[in-house]
């Protein structure tokens, strides 16, 4: 057999599990130390009452005769489906259902979606940017093309008429750098990718972040998007389902008259059997009033930690970005330190975990990221460690 030689243009390992590996050893060797982990952007809350309820009454209904469920739709339950066409329907966004695409998670199908395309598919995406989009696509054997994310472009880099890709992805609010776009810019790029017949990739996921109203949730909210993009998002961070696992793919069948969306029902009915059916009722669940007045409650409370947290650096005269729309804070490195080294410093002085900013790419060197995804304790203590590590350096 000859082996997928792509996989040597990889990093040795995925950031976050690089991460969690110098952490471990960090704590191997150090096992009176209280670590606090702001690095990957793993929620803390637990799930909400409204979408308890639901998993409970799934599983009882799973161990009655009448109302077990063996094998599911491929695409997900009516049901759900439906339940997330309302919820597009509150930002006037009008999808059919079997547009929609039940999922275990945005990462798989940020993965998998690249099956549809030729392997000589060219992708351009920001750098910096979440690691998944460039690794699944060197994974492939796929070139990729980055363009800038940086201070000067408020992170927000918009198209270059002399550069021609097929895939166009977009993250908005971004990861790692918390920049969202708005509507005109983001027309910008539909107006571009219809231009030059290229797919936009949107990852919505964490959409539920943007609390101004003139900020797009959904790339559909843009005139002509539904020729031109799929959207690609996940109940992780809505809802505190990274240990759950759901999410949804959208695929308009406007794009080639329909032939991408054939395509992925032919994908999924071959190679996936759904997400089981009480993740699926727990989804639901999070559309209900109930359900989304808890989820906003907890969406509150992350935004209040990056409050403390923004508050916090600019006291102490950190340049960072991000944070209002998004749990990401993404900040210089003090003193023109590079990434890794502010992440070594954090850790072995601090007990704090970020994320460097050089894994998200070049353009990610000499920044930290750090989620508000932690618990209320935590983040104010991280935050005091930081302010007294900082009197001591000034002293
Ligand atoms: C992150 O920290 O960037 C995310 O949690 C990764 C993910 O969603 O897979």
């Amino acid at each position: 057999m000859k082996i997928n030689e792509n996989y040597s243009n990889l990093e040795e390992s995925y950031l976050f599990s690089t991460i969690a590996k110098k952490v471990n050893e960090y704590s191997e060797k150090n096992p009176d130390k209280k670590i606090i982990r702001l690095g990957i952007g793993d929620v803390s809350l637990p799930l909400c009452k409204a979408v308890i309820n639901a998993l409970h009454s799934a599983v009882d209904e799973m161990g009655v005769k009448e109302t077990f469920r063996g094998y599911g739709p491929e695409q997900g339950y009516e049901f759900l489906r439906e339940s997330i066409r309302d919820y597009y329907l509150t930002h006037n966004v009008k999808l059919d259902t079997k547009e929609i695409f039940v999922s275990d998670g945005a990462k798989s199908d940020l993965g998998n979606i690249l099956e549809l395309f030729d392997n000589s598919t060219v992708a351009l995406m920001p750098d910096p940017i979440y690691p998944a989009y460039v690794d699944a696509n060197l994974m492939g054997g796929r070139p990729v093309l980055f363009m800038d994310a940086n201070k000067e472009n408020n992170f927000l880099p918009l198209p270059n008429k002399n550069v021609k890709a097929d895939l166009i992805y977009i993250c908005s609010p971004n990861n790692p750098t918390g920049a969202v776009y708005n509507r005109e810019q983001l027309k910008q790029w539909v107006d571009y990718a219809n231009s030059i017949n290229a797919l936009i990739i949107f990852d919505a996921a964490y959409e539920v972040f943007i609390s101004d109203e003139n900020l797009p949730k959904s790339i559909y909210e843009i005139e002509g998007a539904r020729n031109c993009a799929i959207e690609i998002c996940s109940f992780s961070k809505t809802a505190g389902f990274t240990g759950t696992r759901c999410g949804y793919t959208i695929i308009p069948n406007d794009i080639i008259n329909g032939r991408l969306n054939r395509m992925w029902v032919r994908r999924q009915t071959t190679k996936y059997n759904g997400v089981p059916y009480i993740v699926q009722r727990a989804a639901q669940a999070v559309f209900t009033p109930e359900g989304f007045s808890e989820i906003q409650e907890n969406i509150r409370y992350y935004r209040e930690n990056a409050e403390i947290m923004a508050k916090t650096f600019d006291d102490l005269g950190i340049w960072y970005t991000g944070g209002k729309h998004s749990p990401y804070i993404w900040l210089e490195c003090p003193n023109g330190q590079k990434s890794w080294e502010f992440f070594d410093y954090l850790l072995n002085n601090l007990q704090i975990v970020g994320t460097p900013g050089s894994g998200f790419g070049k353009n990610g060197e000499g920044y930290l990221r750090i989620t508000s995804f932690g618990n209320r304790e935590n983040t104010i203590e991280a935050m005091e460690r930081l302010r007294e590590a900082n009197k001591i350096l000034h002293v």
